[in-house]
């Protein structure tokens, strides 16, 4: 035994006693706390990243063709631009590995600075905030807007001589109310969601009825249907008519579409699906062809596909993120705040799990997907709202967040305004939210409840 062992366990003991103090003496004192970003022990394998299981070995090799397309940073000869948020899908959705969210360290905020991009979008590009994405609200003559405005541009990078273009002026939209943000949604698991019949939608959404209507839930699908449109939205044409269930009102239907529509947005880099340039100014179209032979889309060597073809398999194969069953907290707090999950009535919005379907991939067909999501969108009250509606989805409402994965998560709801799950609980009461009242059932637990929540919430 080294001494380290040693000295550790009267420590936990009375760590122990401490809380045991707390929760049947001096109650009033303590105060539930979010445990904060749980990090993997050491020498474990890691909780995120990684492939599903049960893969075939071509698809393995589609993994990991996919995951070197989805780190790849590209410049302005790949096509980058004219107008960005970031240049690589990696940089944005990184955190605890690729294919998750918002680093610690906003990598705006330096790729801004080599640009001498800074001044117009630094209120809200900081260098230890979340990455983000900015929405005009509202166009100049008042109609709505809602379309993503990209916050850098092309001129000053290298090879973009003779392009000069100005950033719009972030500072004074912001100051007139009219700029929303949104930060990444991580990825991981996404195959599964992709593979959810609509039918388990649908009858998810069916179950319950009681307890939702007695607590004030409602809740509907974003279908994606002819003659919504919003304009720069990927599923405006809507022929199809089948659920939507991707970003942050559930407006995208495949991994493959938003794949091309962020290569496009995020990136301003054309594709199959996207051939239009955002921003046509002809003295800022860089783009080369590629060098290869293959065909005129450049594909991936190792696989065939293109690059938007290897971002939707690297996704669709990137494995759920794996639960702790006992950090922090414990295994029994963690089971007792899955209970209080339950009872407070969390559970009805964030479901736990939804089965996949009769999937032609083995490793995602019919298997349960612990998303702890309806991917339904509700109405969140005027606290929350962002005024902009995409497809079926209005100001108001947000699909319910798939909380899988939350532990390691640093910044929280639509627009990252918050690192601490009790304030992003709290967030969830204002005028006309569907979770007014399991809100206040919150706010109600004992703070030993609460905490047995916010370590479960932490678990995952
Ligand atoms: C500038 C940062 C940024 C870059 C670069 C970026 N993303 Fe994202 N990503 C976001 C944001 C912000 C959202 C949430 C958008 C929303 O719903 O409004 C998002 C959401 C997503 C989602 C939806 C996941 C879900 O379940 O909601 C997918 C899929 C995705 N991104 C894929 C990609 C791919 C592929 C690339 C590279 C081509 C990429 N992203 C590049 C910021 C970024
Ligand atoms: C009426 C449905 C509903 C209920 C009930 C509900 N939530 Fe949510 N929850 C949402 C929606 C929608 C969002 C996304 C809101 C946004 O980002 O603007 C969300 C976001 C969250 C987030 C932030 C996740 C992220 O991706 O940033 C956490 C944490 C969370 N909920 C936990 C809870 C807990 C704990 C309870 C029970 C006390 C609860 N929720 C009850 C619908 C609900």
């Amino acid at each position: 035994m080294n001494s380290k062992v040693l000295y550790s366990v009267p420590f936990v003991m009375l760590a122990g006693m401490f809380l045991i103090q707390t929760d049947f003496v001096s109650s009033q004192s303590f105060r539930a706390r979010d445990p904060g970003v749980r990090e993997d022990p050491p020498n474990a394998p890691p909780s995120a990243g990684g492939p599903i299981n049960n893969l075939t070995l071509n698809e393995g090799k589609f993994f990991v063709a996919g995951k070197a397309d989805f780190e790849e940073v590209e410049d302005v000869a790949d096509g980058l631009g004219p107008r960005m948020n970031l240049n690589s899908c990696g940089a944005c959705h990184s955190q605890p590995a690729t294919g998750g969210t918002s680093p610690a360290e906003n990598p705006q905020f330096r790729f801004a600075k080599a640009a001498y991009q800074l001044p117009a979008v630094y209120s809200f590009i900081r260098e230890r905030g979340p990455v983000r994405e900015a929405r005009f609200v509202r166009n100049p003559d008042g109609t709505p807007d809602g379309g993503v405005h990209a916050l850098f541009t092309i001129t000053g990078r290298t090879g973009a001589d003779g392009c000069t273009l100005e950033q719009p002026n972030f500072d004074r939209e912001h100051r007139s109310n009219n700029v929303i943000f949104r930060i990444p949604t991580p990825v991981f698991g996404a195959g599964l969601i992709e593979q959810i019949p609509d039918t388990a939608i649908l009858a998810n959404q069916a179950a319950n009825a009681a307890q939702k209507r007695d607590l004030g839930i409602r809740g509907r699908v974003n279908y994606a249907v002819p003659g919504r449109t919003i304009s720069g939205q990927a599923n405006n044409n809507g022929n199809d008519g089948t659920i939507s269930r991707f970003g942050w009102k559930a407006q995208n239907q495949t991994l493959l579409l938003f794949s091309g529509e962020a290569y496009n947005v995020e990136m301003g880099i054309t594709s199959e699906l996207f051939q239009v340039e955002r921003d046509e100014t002809p003295s800022c179209q860089f783009a080369r062809v590629p060098n290869d032979t293959q065909d005129f889309e450049a594909k991936d060597a190792l696989t065939g596909t293109t690059a938007i073809q290897n971002f939707a398999n690297f996704q669709r194969f990137l494995a759920p993120p794996t639960p702790s069953p006992n950090t922090p907290g414990g295994a029994q707090s963690i089971a007792r705040g899955r209970g209080v999950f339950e009872s407070t009535g969390c559970a009805l919005c964030h479901t736990p799990t939804l089965r996949t379907g009769n999937s032609t991939v083995v490793a995602l067909r019919n298997q349960p997907a612990n998303l702890f999501s309806d991917l339904l969108v509700h109405d969140m009250g005027d606290g929350l709202a962002d005024g902009i509606s995409q497809g079926q989805a209005g100001p108001r409402e947000f699909r319910t967040s798939p909380l899988w994965g939350l532990g390691q998560r640093i910044f929280f709801l639509h627009d990252g305004r918050t690192s601490d799950l009790v304030e992003a609980i709290q967030q969830h009461r204002s005028n006309g939210s569907e979770a007014n009242e399991v809100a206040r059932r919150f706010n109600d637990l004992r703070e030993s409840q609460k905490q047995d929540l916010l370590n479960f919430l932490r678990s995952l």
